[in-house]
């Protein structure tokens, strides 16, 4: 089926910032669109995110460039070719911006036409997006890692985590995990109430960002929070070290501390022991490789360590972590990399070295859903999308609720 039209639009994510959307017509009439999120935290290593830097056009972060770069190369690029063939789309893609880090012509504007081909491919086969992503992976509902409290980048620097977030593992079923996740976020915000901890709006991923005394004080009100609920659940931490690290130090202001790697494996092993915390992604900085080593030599048979910032689903930096021992899961962004095929590549690398995987979102975010397709369809095993409000955040969840009810049992 021939791409028929490529168009790009400058829109609005959910920090009110531009991002890209991407047009994409098929021969058969076919029209669907597709949207670029865009992160906060970013990695170092990250494929390239091209903004404007017009300080008249929304203060320098439009994507006007982005997108003149989407109506005049890359919809030029693959106008013509076989949208059922995403691996041929996605080399031209590349090839057109030719660079190693998409920083031509963007990765927002490459992803951005990516997943509107994949997505048009789907609907002109009249199948659900996940069915036609799968090929033969194991396809599965994912298990939703829940954002419930809000630190770091994401609520203005209150404590220095990023995210605390909730695992329902023994909740079988993804709308009663759904559900026993709205409880623990609503008994959350009941606990910070009677402690006084003050509350206002929500943070960028739609989780509480009170001010708190410390990150230990935010895991100790999750686990009561668990605890009062009566679900089992675990405790998974998103520590974006790399925004606290200097000059070879983790410098957990809220804690009182300053530490090596080896301090950074001896606090972790000590509230793993003492909360039930399960996963703990971005514990050492991006470049701390020998870091990484130590507290997944510490660690790794008892917590599940992702790398997010680490890999930034990166194929290259995926493979050098399995070989030197390092981490024991992948985070996976898409736009981190910029391609469906590139982000398919590095969850199936993943599962081949038995490293478990995370199908992300970003903390800007938009109404497309993709990525629940993504998770399902990749049988990547959990999915983090931030936290149960917001509606650029139920975008995916309802679209897990839709394949969970209506297309998985009678797809597979
Ligand atoms: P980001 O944060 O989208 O702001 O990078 C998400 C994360 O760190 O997992
Ligand atoms: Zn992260």
């Amino acid at each position: 089926m021939k791409i028929q039209r490529i168009a790009g639009l400058e829109i609005l994510d959910s920090r009110g910032r531009p991002t890209v959307a991407a047009i994409c017509e098929l021969g058969d009439g076919t029209r669907v669109q597709a949207h670029a999120p865009s992160g906060a935290s970013t990695g170092k290593h990250e494929a390239h995110e091209l903004r404007d830097g017009d300080p008249a056009w929304y203060a320098g972060r439009g994507v006007r460039t982005a997108v003149a770069n989407l109506n005049q190369v890359l919809g030029p690029a693959v106008v013509g070719l076989n949208a059922f063939d995403q691996g041929a789309v996605d080399r031209a893609l590349c090839a057109a911006d030719g660079t190693a880090n998409k920083s031509r012509l963007g990765a927002n504007a490459i992803l951005a036409v990516s997943c509107a081909v994949a997505r048009a491919a789907a609907a002109a086969q009249r199948v659900p997006l996940w069915r036609s992503l799968m090929d033969n992976r194991p396809a599965a509902m994912p298990l939703p890692m829940v954002n419930i409290l809000s630190g770091g980048l994401h609520a203005g620097g209150n404590i220095e985590f990023q995210d605390f977030l909730v695992m329902p593992h023994g909740v079988v079923g993804y709308p009663q995990q759904l559900e026993a996740i709205v409880r623990v976020h609503a008994m959350t915000k009941q606990i910070l109430d009677e402690r006084g901890l003050v509350t206002t709006g929500v943070a960028d991923e739609g989780g509480w960002g009170p001010r708190l005394e410390s990150n230990e004080q935010a895991i100790e009100i999750l686990t009561e929070a668990i605890g009062r609920t009566g679900f089992e659940m675990s405790i998974a931490l998103d520590v974006a070290s790399s925004h606290f690290y200097r000059d070879g130090q983790y410098h957990l202001a809220t804690e009182g501390r300053t530490l090596t790697a080896e301090g950074m494996a001896d606090l972790l092993a000590d509230w793993s022991a003492r909360y039930p915390i399960r996963s703990v992604e971005d514990a050492l900085e991006e470049d701390d490789w020998a870091g990484w080593r130590t507290v997944t030599q510490r660690l790794g048979d008892r917590l599940q360590l992702v790398g997010d910032d680490f890999f930034t689903t990166n194929l290259e930096r995926v493979n050098r972590g399995i070989a030197e021992g390092c981490a024991n899961a992948v985070l996976v962004k898409m736009n981190q990399i910029g391609t469906i095929s590139e982000t398919l590549a590095v969850i199936d690398r993943a599962r081949e070295a038995g490293y478990r995987a995370v199908i992300s979102a970003r903390s800007g975010e938009t109404e497309d859903s993709f990525l629940a397709d993504l998770a399902v369809a990749s049988g990547a095993g959990q999915i983090k999308i931030g936290s149960i409000t917001r509606s650029e955040r139920l975008a995916k969840y309802n679209r897990l609720l839709e394949i969970d009810a209506w297309e998985f049992l009678a797809n597979v």
